[in-house]
């Protein structure tokens, strides 16, 4: 069960302050805990360090690896810059679409999985690449990607 996000936000001014500088590593907890940040999360966070909640809010639509939506509880970030469209990155992407049954910012049903598109992740020279739960996997085929997420439900999901 999900923890309660204004407890994570207490734990975190504790641990990290309530200046307007803890405000990226606040939301970037809440995010790694509960996969997004809540919007009472962004009224908290805003009160707690006296910044504006539009602007923590900005803050959160500005950084790809924020959502403010309810994601699964694995995050696939397929590449889609330039190296990577270069060398397949499509056919990455539509391989997991078509295997796992949702298009890119959907999340399963059972709360497995969502598929995002991120830019250059920084693995150029490994396209075409994806990030899963923050780790890199590159020289992508269709079937590799595939199998990467396969594995992942076998073991821990
Ligand atoms: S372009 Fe895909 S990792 Fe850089």
């Amino acid at each position: 069960m999900a923890r309660d996000p204004l407890k994570i936000v207490a734990e975190c001014i504790s641990e990290f302050g309530n200046e307007q500088k803890s405000v990226i590593q606040i939301l970037t907890r809440v995010n790694e805990e509960l996969s997004y940040i809540p919007a009472e999360v962004v009224d908290a966070v805003a009160e707690a360090t006296g910044v504006s909640p539009g602007e923590v809010y900005s803050v959160v639509s500005f950084y790809s690896f924020f959502s403010s939506t309810p994601r699964g509880r694995n995050i696939v970030r397929v590449c889609s810059t330039i190296s990577c469209a270069m060398a397949g990155q499509g056919d990455v992407l539509s391989a997991l679409v078509e295997e796992f049954g949702i298009t890119p910012f959907e999340t399963t049903e059972d709360s497995f999985l969502t598929i995002e598109i991120t830019p250059c992740i920084g693995l150029c020279d490994q396209a075409p690449a994806m990030l899963v739960n923050g780790t890199p996997h590159g020289n992508l085929t269709p079937e590799k990607a595939c199998e990467i997420v396969r594995r992942l439900k076998q073991t821990n999901n």
